[in-house]
């Protein structure tokens, strides 16, 4: 089986490499040529653990190689897939730009292809747009009628940043929706071929199941983390309370689980909160009331809020004074910004006055395109929080970790430490230095 993959975003990349990395030829092509030389060389776009070494033997092996041409890509392969970025507006309007012309230049390809080509639908869309806009597109380029000339089905992905190499190889399953019946065979079959005796179970249904599958996936997964959120707020008014205990006891009711049960201060990225907002938009335009997923987003939006407030609890008005944030990156395991807490608490600091500090191990060079020069800019974790009057943990990465009570009392001005992400342990750090954290009562 010869795969194409259109779009060479996360998805389309780690999913490119994955394949290629287990023998199945692959060829990927994106409009963005800068890109296309990069992955040629070996070189990833983006930082994940793992995927540039296995980028480097895919190419090296030959089963990875780009194209500048579309139609090339689609002559040469069985099936391919659409892995565009669908971002959203501030209200929550997907902007299907790049699926519309990714689904004209394939449809163009199939003009002059024999065989029944399979057309997968990997980006994250709003119910409908595959058997809709997706199969009109490629009908009216390709003069082809699907079902007939061309296969068609949606297969939503559910991979995390920072863990998408490992995501890919060990999906907990495989959704997949058709447009025209039977198209799942062939996709089916190029799984078998990936996963082999590991192939996850698989669930088959209709496009606009699939579609929405996806978007019920993120609503889910932030739901627990802005309710494991709002416990936190509830924890940090009660003397004794810890959500790390309570987090601890739900999860090991079997019909909740460990996963996702993780306190901070906020959830971002660049998925949950356009999904979050694409459903939102959905559900005005459907005339349904969503207040669950209302409040999802509130509790999120509170979240750095409160954490500014546990500041100002302690240090009072943050005017003037220096503030440290340890943490720019969405998540660890990530150099992405896009939806970062880290941003929005920045924003809350600078509103109030305060002189603000960062540093992140892999995130300073995307963090600097959107905060400029409001900021200063420290290369290192010890540089950042020199001399400042509070400091926040924001994105709970390794080497954050290793910092101990005393680096904190000696080289801050004022030792306020606010940990964000419960990364230290109070018993090691509280009486030594003044520590906040949320869910934790005081
Ligand atoms: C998320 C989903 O987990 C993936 O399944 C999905 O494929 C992806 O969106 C997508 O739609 O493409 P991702 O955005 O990479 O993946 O990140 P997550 O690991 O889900 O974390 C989202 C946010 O929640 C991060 O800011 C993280 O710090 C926060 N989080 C997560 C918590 O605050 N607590 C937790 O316990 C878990």
């Amino acid at each position: 089986m010869k795969v194409s993959i259109v779009g060479l975003g996360y998805v389309g990349l780690v999913t490119a490499v994955c394949f290629a990395s287990k023998g199945i030829e692959t060829v990927c092509y994106d409009v963005d040529e800068d890109k296309l030389k990069k992955v040629s060389r070996g070189i990833a776009p983006i930082y994940e653990p793992g995927l540039e070494e296995l980028l480097t033997q895919s190419v090296r092996g030959g089963k990875l190689r780009v194209s500048s041409r579309c139609s090339e890509v689609v002559h040469n392969t069985d099936l391919t897939m659409i892995t565009v970025g669908t971002p959203g507006d501030q209200d929550g309007r997907v902007d299907l730009s790049q699926v519309k012309s990714a689904a004209a230049e394939i449809g163009e390809a199939l003009v002059r292809d024999n065989k029944k080509h399979l057309v997968v639908v990997k980006s994250t869309v709003p119910p409908g747009t595959t058997a809709g806009l997706v199969r009109s597109i490629i009908e009216d380029e390709s003069g082809k009628t699907c079902g007939v000339g061309f296969s068609l089905c949606v297969n939503p992905e559910f991979l995390r940043e920072g863990n998408a190499v490992y995501d890919a190889m060990n999906p907990d399953r495989i959704v997949i929706g058709e447009v025209d019946e039977g198209s799942s065979a062939k996709l089916l079959m190029l799984y078998e071929e990936f996963y082999g005796e590991r192939l996850p179970p698989v669930l088959i249904t209709n496009h606009v199941n699939a579609e929405l599958i996806k978007y019920a996936n993120n609503l889910f997964l932030a739901m627990r983390v802005s309710a494991i959120n709002m416990i936190a707020n509830i924890c940090q008014r009660i003397p004794g309370a810890d959500v790390e205990v309570v987090a601890k006891g739900i999860g090991m009711d079997h019909r909740i689980g460990p996963h996702f049960l993780r306190a901070g201060l906020g959830w971002g990225g660049s998925c949950w909160p356009k999904d979050l907002m694409g459903l939102k938009h959905l559900s005005r335009e459907l005339g349904v009331d969503v207040p669950l997923l209302d409040a999802t987003i509130e509790v999120n939006e509170n979240q750095p809020r409160m954490a500014v407030r546990l500041a100002e609890s302690e240090l009072g008005e943050l005017r003037g004074k220096r503030v440290s944030v340890l943490g720019l990156a969405f998540k660890p395991g990530t150099d992405d910004v896009r939806g970062a807490i880290s941003i929005k608490l920045v924003g809350l600091l600078l509103e109030r006055g305060a002189e603000v500090v960062v540093y992140d191990p892999v995130a300073m060079r995307n963090a600097r395109a959107v905060l400029h020069d409001s900021v200063s800019y420290a290369d290192s974790a010890q540089e950042c929080i020199k001399d400042s009057d509070c400091c926040f943990i924001v994105t709970e990465w390794e080497e954050f970790k290793s910092l101990k009570p005393q680096d904190f009392v000696k080289l801050m001005r004022n030792p306020i430490l606010i940990d964000g992400r419960r990364i230290y342990d109070p018993r090691e750090f509280m009486g030594k230095l003044r520590y906040k954290a949320i869910g934790l009562g005081t």
